[in-house]
């Protein structure tokens, strides 16, 4: 006899997750305590299919590892079935509108997830049209500016490691060099505006050129002065890491550059000395952490032996996408 599964609350059933901002800080605990027994579940092999029969499409306008295959792997786990579509497989190649992609879906399935990262000013926009004719939940699996499944798993990931109490700890969030491509802004970003909401401090790290976008500062300020923490902008890596508790370094584009990806890995090149590595790690605290969304351009972002080394939780971090995105799923469709 299949054992009865603990009820989930209703609280989040039909919401959106387009940004972390949306959510209120009790939505947001709701989604990691759900994400933690979920978790549990899964390493005790526990069946736990709260969405049986449910079909989610997944939309990509970019290139995933780790987003579609939580995404696939974890909807399979609930009991539900994941529908990978890629945008320039589809008639939203030909111009078929967000309004009408919206309708379409919500009457074939039970959510809607959208990757829509590589334009400033395009993909958020696009994510809140469909949300707005759709009449199940809109995921957002990373836009231009928010990664909100990446930064609720750092979230479990820095919990894991120290505790659900954060007040008084550090995070450097600092842009890094990468030569792979322009990355999007939408991990800093995420990370400036949810961190200060649970009790870290933030140190944000960037070359003059690599500034985030405005309305994301400004609600970086705002969160961090409305709850008692620190949000500060610095211009070199190591002043940024000086005894930090978490350092996530990170590669990001320009935002004026991001239809010159030539003349952006040109500039880009004046900095390669932002690069994380163990003479970096050693002005953080002894117990520091280093994180990551991956992919790592390893060599340029990071060096082997920080990414490989004592400090790296980048695997933990990954695996916990899994276990936030079954939570979102769960508790929304
Ligand atoms: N971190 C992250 O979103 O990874 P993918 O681009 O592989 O999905």
């Amino acid at each position: 006899m299949p054992t009865k599964l603990p009820k989930l609350p209703n609280i989040l059933r039909g919401k959106d997750y387009i940004e972390t901002k949306d959510w209120t800080v009790k939505e947001i605990e709701l989604a990691l305590k759900t994400a933690a027994d979920l978790k549990k579940m899964f390493k005790q092999g526990k069946p736990h299919r709260y969405l049986p029969d449910k079909t989610i499409f997944l939309f990509f306008f970019d290139k995933s590892t780790r987003t579609r295959n939580s995404f696939e792997a974890g909807a399979t786990q609930l009991g539900a079935h994941a529908h990978f579509i890629a945008a320039e497989t589809s008639q939203v190649a030909h111009g078929e509108s967000p309004k009408d992609m919206g309708i379409i879906l919500s009457s074939y399935g039970h959510a809607i997830a959208i990757r829509h990262d590589l334009v400033p000013g395009e993909g958020n926009k696009y994510m809140r049209e469909v949300a707005k004719w759709a009449n199940v939940p809109v995921l957002n699996m990373q836009c231009d500016v928010d990664h909100p499944f990446q930064t609720l798993a750092d979230l479990m990931t820095i919990r894991e490691e120290f505790g659900k109490n954060l007040r008084g700890l550090k995070i450097a969030v600092s842009w890094a060099y990468a030569p792979s491509y322009a990355k999007p802004m939408s991990v800093p970003q995420g990370l400036i505006t949810l961190m200060p909401r649970f009790g870290l401090d933030v140190v944000l790290a960037h070359p003059p050129e690599y500034k985030l976008m405005d309305s994301e500062l400004e609600y970086a300020k705002r969160a961090a002065k409305e709850n008692g923490t620190k949000f500060e902008i610095v211009d070199n890596m190591e002043d940024a890491f000086k005894d930090a508790d978490i350092v996530y370094p990170k590669s990001w584009g320009i935002e004026s550059l991001f239809h010159k990806p030539e003349e952006a890995l040109k500039l880009s090149k004046k900095y390669k000395h932002w690069i994380c590595d163990e003479k970096k790690m050693k002005l953080t605290k002894k117990h520091s952490i280093y994180m990551h969304c991956l992919p790592a351009d390893r060599g340029y972002e990071v060096t082997d032996e920080v990414i490989d080394g004592p400090h790296s939780r980048v695997f933990p971090e990954a695996e916990n996408r899994l276990h936030t995105c079954k939570s979102v799923m769960a508790l929304t469709m």
